[in-house]
Parts: C-alpha cells; sequence; structure tokens
C-alpha cells in the first residue's frame, strides 16, 4: 500500500492518538500503555496476550520473565525484521486475562498497528492472543505446527500460531520448547513463501 505518510510518521501519529485512551477499564490501573516495538519495516509481528508488570513499568512489551524468553528464541531463530505488541495494550490487574470486552476495544488500536506495520507473516503467542485474532480458537497444542490465513483489518495475513513464552517457562518441558523454536523455524520458512 502507498502511504502519504511514512512508517514512521504514521508510527508517531498512532502513539500520540493513543496514548491516553481511556476505551476500556485497564486504563484506570495501568501505568504506561504498551503499544509494541520493533522495526517498522517488519517481516514478522509477534502478537502477545496483554502486558505484564514489567512491561506496564517500562511501556514495553515482553521485557519480563517471558520476554526474556521469546528475545532469546527470536535470537536463535536469528529474526532480522520484527516487531512485538500484544492484543491488548495494557496490563489487567493481577495479570488476569484480558475480557472480551476489553479484548474487543483495544481491536481497532491492534488493527491499526498491523496496517502500519504490514506484516508478512503473524505469529500468535498463545490462545489468548489468537481468540482475539479469530474469535474461536483451538488449543494450540492442536494448531501449531500449521500456517493458517485471516483478516486483520483490510488485508489477509498468513498465521503461525505457537505456544506463548510463559507457557513454555511454566511447562518446564524439552518437547515445548523444542516445539516453540521450530514454530518460528517454520515462520522464518513461510517468509521465503509469501515473498
Ligand atoms: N505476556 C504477554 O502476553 N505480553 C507481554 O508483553 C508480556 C507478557
Amino acid at each position: 500500500m502507498s502511504h502519504l505518510l511514512t512508517k514512521e510518521q504514521l508510527w508517531d501519529e498512532h502513539k500520540m492518538d493513543w496514548a491516553g485512551c481511556e476505551e476500556c477499564p485497564l486504563h484506570k490501573t495501568r501505568k504506561n500503555i504498551v503499544l509494541g516495538e520493533g522495526d517498522l519495516d517488519a517481516n514478522f509481528l509477534f502478537v502477545g496476550e496483554a502486558p505484564g508488570e514489567k512491561e506496564d513499568q517500562t511501556g514495553r512489551p515482553f521485557v519480563g520473565r517471558a520476554g526474556k524468553r521469546l528475545r532469546k528464541a527470536i535470537k536463535k531463530a536469528k529474526f532480522k525484521r520484527f516487531f512485538i505488541s500484544n492484543v491488548v495494550s495494557c496490563r489487567p490487574p493481577d495479570n488476569r486475562k484480558p475480557t472480551q470486552g476489553e479484548v474487543s476495544r483495544c481491536g481497532l488500536r491492534f488493527r491499526q498497528l498491523v496496517e502500519i506495520i504490514e506484516p508478512k507473516i503473524v505469529i500468535v503467542l498463545g490462545k489468548s492472543a489468537g481468540e482475539a485474532i479469530f474469535m474461536r480458537f483451538p488449543s494450540i497444542k492442536r494448531i501449531r505446527g500449521n500456517l493458517m490465513r485471516t483478516y486483520i483489518g483490510r488485508n489477509q495475513y498468513t498465521i503461525v500460531p505457537t505456544f506463548h513464552p510463559s507457557y513454555v517457562l511454566r511447562s518446564h518441558d524439552e518437547e515445548v520448547a523444542e516445539l516453540f523454536e521450530n514454530d518460528l523455524i517454520l515462520a522464518k520458512k513461510a517468509l521465503k513463501s509469501a515473498t
């Protein structure tokens, strides 16, 4: 798509537009809104559920324990241009799962993000992020290892579903860790067929 504004300008506008968002009750308890970070020309968009405590404190996505695990896998798989965000941009109290209402009120913000980045591949981290994008979503165990396609906003995207990195940590299961890392390799292979 050709834009009159550059991606940097669109992203700056996006940040200004959402900085004071009060669309849902999560704004009352958040310290910082976490819109995402990475390469605006990213081929890959990693999408998690919602910020946790560290993310809320810093305003950056995936910087806590789960984030370290995710970033380690991203480094190992040698991703070059990627962006990281969440389907919900404010921390739910006590890290509870965001409600359907919170997810849907954050939907416009999420779709705008995707339309700015226009990634080639969207990597869905966990069932909760999958449900926000697809409405109905099978368990990650069942669906992972497969490529999916769906619309986000105006365009269709290739989706790679995989485990949430906090599940990878919690499970203490080498096999889960290996499957998670294999899924990231699948995402890289999917880029080759998408371009
Ligand atoms: N978990 C998520 O889903 N997102 C984050 O940004 C951090 C932890």
